[in-house]
């Protein structure tokens, strides 16, 4: 698999050189509390307030391109960007955000190849997402928990997806109150393995990129993916375990992950 940096710490992503790297607003408000982005928080401030509207709206967005373009300056492949979550229902105005977006990464030199555009896995995101590519805006569906979700996202023809495993994990075990799961049985790489194995097994080319880990055995039983987006701290944890992250991480994740008994057969 590829290694995909999930943060917007451009001190992490030096570290760990992953090929790529994904953003949210959550990772965003954490980076930008980070001293070296405090000129850019400053000038996106400014500028929304010259560009009128929704100051705080527009200040994100202008931050989320400039950490994206630092970002672009060390990591050799894409950088993901949201598109505001408050949009998930609404196509338009979700084709509209990522276009804009994008026309901000371009003013900034930044070529749209470089970027995919975040959208939440909802029929209104995937039609965006839908919408979007044809103009060669490329997507990354995310939040996406089901192998039907899977299938409209490769259907659709986005570049990625990113289904989740970690959020998996987590409802699982507050809805079973259980704790006891290993890798072999955790819901979240079960969910992920199928979603691979079936795309793979139609030949479709959307990129699988298993997201939301929370620990490296989770990691670990996926490697084989087409990429894993990690965050720094499990990033460390796996080099700790190694001495050094590799290249990418090697392993066939359809033999590493074969539950007892198939999920097809459940
Ligand atoms: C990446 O694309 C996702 O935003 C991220 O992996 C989500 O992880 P979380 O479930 O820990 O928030």
């Amino acid at each position: 698999s590829l290694v995909v940096a999930d943060t917007g710490d451009i001190e992490a992503i030096r570290r760990y050189q992953p090929q790529d790297a994904t953003t949210n607003p959550s990772l965003l408000y954490k980076a930008a509390q980070l001293p070296q982005y405090q000129q850019h928080l400053k000038d996106a401030l400014a500028w929304a307030e010259k560009s009128g509207g929704d100051v705080i709206a527009q200040a994100s967005m202008k931050l989320a391109v400039s950490i994206g373009k630092e970002i672009l300056q060390i990591v050799p492949g894409v950088v993901s960007t949201e598109v505001d979550a408050r949009l998930s229902f609404d196509t338009r105005a979700s084709v509209e955000y990522a276009r804009k977006l994008i026309a901000l990464y371009e003013q900034d030199g930044v070529a749209r190849e470089r970027v995919l555009i975040k959208l939440a896995s909802t029929w209104e995101g995937i039609a965006a997402a839908s919408v979007l590519e044809r103009e060669g805006i490329h997507c990354n569906l995310t939040l996406l928990f089901s192998q039907c979700q899977a299938v409209a996202c490769a259907e659709a023809g986005v570049t990625l997806i990113s289904p989740f495993v970690g959020r998996i994990l987590d409802w699982y075990k507050a809805s079973t109150g259980r704790d006891d799961y290993t890798a072999a049985d955790d819901p979240g790489v079960l969910s992920v393995t199928r979603i691979y194995e079936y795309y793979k097994s139609r030949g479709y080319p959307t990129i699988v990129m298993g997201a939301s880990f929370r620990n490296t055995g989770e990691i670990e039983a996926l490697a084989g993916c087409d990429k894993l987006t990690i965050s720094p701290q499990l990033l460390q944890e796996l080099q700790d375990d190694d001495g050094e992250l590799a290249e990418g991480l090697g392993g066939d994740i359809t033999a590493q992950s074969k539950p007892e008994a198939p999920l097809s057969e459940a």
